[in-house]
């Protein structure tokens, strides 16, 4: 007998209805106990499928999932509704709490950038608190550069935040 468990394949794959509640267990704990969203109202299940169903093809979302378990999810979203930046996207990725550090976020980011490409979009912005530094190496590592910093922005569990904005340009 093996002492360690098999490693379980990821898979990547686009985001079902069903997938609302892993999501949102994932996103919530975030919103409740940290400054890596600066959003502060967690999302029931329901609340959790509008999000998923106003995601179209444009902008998709995408889970990991490691055996029978949603471990990641990722997603591109509307950067401004005025058409004139319609290709332009924000993402965002997040990894459940214990299942970080295994490359897992990288494996998301990257999905995500092919979509954003297939579907011809220009830019991708990533606004990220500015002491978040596993989602600001992520970033960096996948090609992503500094271009500002929104100062004191945020108000959450009272402090003010600097929001860091980086972007990675696609296409030609
Ligand atoms: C940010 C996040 C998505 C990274 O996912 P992950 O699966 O743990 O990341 P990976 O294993 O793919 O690696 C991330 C990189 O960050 C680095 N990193 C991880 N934690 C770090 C830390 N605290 N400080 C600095 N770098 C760190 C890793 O070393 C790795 O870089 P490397 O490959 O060059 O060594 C994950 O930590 C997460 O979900 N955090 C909470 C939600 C969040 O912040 N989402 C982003 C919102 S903008």
């Amino acid at each position: 007998m093996p002492d360690v468990a098999p490693a379980r394949a990821l898979v990547i794959r686009r985001a079902r209805p069903g997938d609302a509640e892993p999501i949102a267990a994932i996103w919530n704990r975030e919103v409740v106990d940290t400054d890596h969203t600066t959003d502060t109202e967690p999302r029931d299940v329901k609340a959790q499928r509008a999000w998923l169903a106003a995601h179209g093809d444009d902008h998709p979302v995408v889970v990991a999932v490691e055996g029978d378990d949603v471990v990641a999810y990722g997603a591109l979203s509307v950067y401004r509704p005025k058409p004139a930046f319609r290709r332009t996207v924000e993402d965002s990725v997040y990894v459940g709490a214990e299942h970080r550090g295994r490359g897992f976020g990288g494996t998301v980011l990257a999905r995500l950038l092919e979509l954003a490409r297939e579907r011809g979009h220009r830019a991708v912005i990533a606004r990220i608190t500015a002491t978040n530094a596993a989602s600001l190496a992520l970033h960096a590592r996948h090609g992503f550069e500094r271009i500002g910093v929104e100062r004191e922005t945020a108000f959450k569990h009272g402090r003010w935040l600097d929001i860091v904005v980086l972007e990675t340009l696609l296409g030609e």
